[in-house]
Formats: structure tokens, sequence, C-alpha cells
């Protein structure tokens, strides 16, 4: 099984955000899974242009980092979405990322893929921000299985470091057991579901423009 992490702080694994994921990717670790670490700092994801050309033919037409991560994402079992927290959401480096994903969003395309998310902050607000990358994931058409956030104590430590990090291994145990038992998750069940009206409604009503995404849908209709 192959878990994807993906961090978007400027420190990459040297900061905050990268120790608190490090024990998330010890529960996968001890669970025996294969693990790929992305840093957005050293990958180059512009932002979305508003083209549309990802609808049209389910390509971007930036040339930089963004479709070896979605041909990535695509290709993993689940995956980890770590960032801190700036100014009550994620960083721009993730923010990036998630608006390059709106062709991904369309087609719901990683439907079946299960996700945890990582979050620190200077001094809290953790739930909305990990609520947000949730979100963002059930729109994916991805199931989160949750996440681990924390205000920070001071340099890459946190208050009650051994409760966090404990919670922390058990999502990285949780996030492979999810997949292995392609758990599910029924709570999210009707947000994916009426999200999936307003895609396959939105891509229908742009038939004429996105054929890539007109086909897409037609295929997963009959899947
Ligand atoms: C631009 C910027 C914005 C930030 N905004 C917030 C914020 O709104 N709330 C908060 O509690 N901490 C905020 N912080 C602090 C970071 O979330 C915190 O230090 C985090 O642990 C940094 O993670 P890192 O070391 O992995 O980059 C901000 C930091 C920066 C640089």
């Amino acid at each position: 099984m192959k878990i994807l992490a993906v961090i978007a702080s400027p420190k990459g694994m040297q900061g905050n955000t990268g120790r608190l994921l490090n024990e998330v990717l010890v529960g996968v670790e001890e669970s025996g899974e294969e693990i790929e670490i992305l840093s957005l700092k050293t990958l180059n994801v512009q932002p979305c242009v508003a083209c549309d050309l990802c609808h049209k033919t389910g390509i971007c037409n930036i040339n930089d980092d963004y479709e070896i991560i979605k041909e990535k994402l695509l290709a993993c079992d689940g995956f980890i979405l770590a960032s801190p927290n700036y100014i009550f959401s994620v960083s721009a480096q993730m923010k990036a990322l998630f608006d390059r994903c709106n062709g991904l969003i369309h087609c719901m395309a990683l439907e079946g893929k299960y996700v945890a998310m990582v979050e620190t902050s200077g001094g809290g607000g953790d739930d909305e921000v990990l609520s947000y990358m949730s979100r963002f994931v059930n729109t994916l058409g991805a199931t989160s299985v949750g996440g681990a956030g924390s205000p920070i104590a001071g340099v890459r430590t946190f208050p009650d470091e051994e409760n966090l990090y404990a919670k922390a291994r058990a999502l990285g145990q949780d996030l492979c057991k999810s997949i292995k038992d392609k758990r599910v998750y029924p709570e999210q069940d009707g947000f994916r579901a009426e999200f999936k009206v307003r895609m396959s409604g939105l891509v229908d009503m742009m038939k004429d423009y996105w054929p890539f995404e007109r086909e897409y849908w037609a295929k997963k209709r009959t899947r």
C-alpha cells in the first residue's frame, strides 16, 4: 500500500507541522506501509489561472509540478495533507494546490481514497483549519479519516506532547486500517452525495465547453 504525504510548510519537514506529521508517519510505518513525502517547499505549484483547460482536456497547461503531484494522488492508496495554520486557513502553498485540483474536484476523481490531515498553529483555531481541509477532501470524492492539530509550545514542541503524538501515531495507523477495511464514514456521505449532484449538474450544464469532464462523468455514471 502506498501512502503519500503532502506538506505545505515553507519549512518543509523541519518546521512544527513536519514534526507532527512525522508522528503520523510513524503510525503508517508501524502498519508496514510505504510512504512518499512531497514537500511543496521544493516543488513548484503556481496559482490556478482559471483557463479552464483542465475541464476541457483533463490536463493543466501550467508548466510546473502540479501534473506530477496529480498523478501521484491518483496512484496512491491514501494520503496525508499537512499545513500550518495561516490566518485561519491553510498556507498559500497548500491553497495553490487545492485550487489547482479544481479539475479533480469537478470529477470527484479521488473517490475511494482515504485521507488524514495534520495542522499546527501559533495559538489555536486548529479545528477550523482541519475541518476546511476535510471539506476539501470530500469535494475530491475522498474520505477523511480525521486529523491531528495543535498549537505549539515553542519550536517543534507542543503542549501535552505525549498525548498529541500518541493521537498522531494512531491517526497514521487508522488511515492504513481504513483503507484495508474500506471503512465507511456515514457522516460524510450526505455532503458528498449533494456535492456529486452539484458537480455532475455543473459538468452537464457546461457539456459543450468541457468535453473531458463530460466524458469522465458519462463513464462514471455507468460504473
Ligand atoms: C504568515 C503566517 C500566518 C500565520 N497565521 C496564524 C494564525 O492565523 N493563527 C495561528 O494560531 N498561528 C498562525 N501562524 C503561526 C503558524 O501557524 C505556526 O507557527 C505553525 O506551527 C508553523 O508551522 P511550520 O513551522 O510547519 O511552518 C502564522 C504564521 C505565519 C508565518
